[in-house]
């Protein structure tokens, strides 16, 4: 029986307007509405208008920011709001990404604000946890995802956290070409929506992030704790990226 599944792309600091036009040219051709998919991608902030405009009359893409101030406008050079993300065509963005939390020194009250920043600008936020290798080897992998979602989501009641996707993104697992096994992600998917159950929300989306690509998206969706993958070096070339979705989605 198939599932709702979501595929969401995070090309990072690559792919201008240029290249996302193109690339979405590609994609389209190449991919398909699927029943029960959504794919989502979060092109750099400069791309998100033509990305926007390119995944248009498509309701099953949909595009998102990599990251907002949680503040919605004012003297904060070089930074991006939700409402201005919004204006050019974004209806979600990450949030607490582990690049934000470990290159620029992003915290768990910073990713408080930001998330009910998103709510305000009718953003869908995508809430990014997961621990280091060292915090791993120590055994304290629940205990920062708890601490990380505590941070972001604690004040949250049951309708608002029911607009949160997680995606469970071990630090380890990023970039390195070692993904965590399926029974690892699983355990941690288990522990991520026992903490959201409890607070209210029932049905829980959390989808796993860190090496995902072609060879392993089907063995990792063939454990039902996932309800997708985010993916960053995968997802960048539109072609294998159509067909990865395609494959986790069979
Ligand atoms: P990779 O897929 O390149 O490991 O990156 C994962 C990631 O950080 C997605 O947000």
């Amino acid at each position: 029986m198939s599932r709702p599944l979501w595929f969401a792309a995070n090309w990072k600091m690559n792919l201008g307007p240029d290249e996302a036009r193109a690339y979405f040219k590609t994609f389209r051709a190449r991919y398909h509405p699927r029943e029960q998919c959504e794919v989502w991608f979060f092109p750099p902030a400069v791309s998100l208008e033509a990305a926007a405009h390119a995944a248009r009359e498509r309701a099953d893409l949909v595009v998102g920011a990599q990251d907002i101030h949680w503040e919605p406008k004012g003297a904060f050079t070089g930074a991006v709001s939700g409402p201005l993300v919004a204006q050019a065509g974004a209806t979600a963005t990450l949030i607490g990404h582990s690049e934000r939390r470990h290159v620029f020194g992003e915290t768990d009250e910073d990713t408080r604000k930001k998330v009910a920043a998103a709510l305000a600008a009718g953003l869908a936020p995508m809430l990014c946890v997961g621990e280091t290798l060292a915090e791993r080897e120590a055994g304290n992998t629940l205990a920062v995802v708890t601490r990380q979602l505590a941070g972001a989501l604690g004040g949250l009641d049951g309708g608002k956290l029911g607009q949160i996707t997680t995606a469970y993104e071990p630090v380890w697992a990023i970039g390195t070409g070692r993904n965590a096994t399926p029974r690892d992600a699983a355990q941690v998917h288990r522990e991520i929506r026992a903490w959201l159950a409890a607070r209210g929300m029932a049905q829980a989306r959390v989808v796993y992030g860190g090496s995902v690509n072609l060879k392993n998206v089907a063995e990792l969706l063939a454990e039902p704790e996932l309800d997708g993958v985010l993916v960053g070096g995968a997802s960048l070339d539109p072609a294998s990226w159509a067909e990865l979705v395609q494959t986790g989605a069979a």
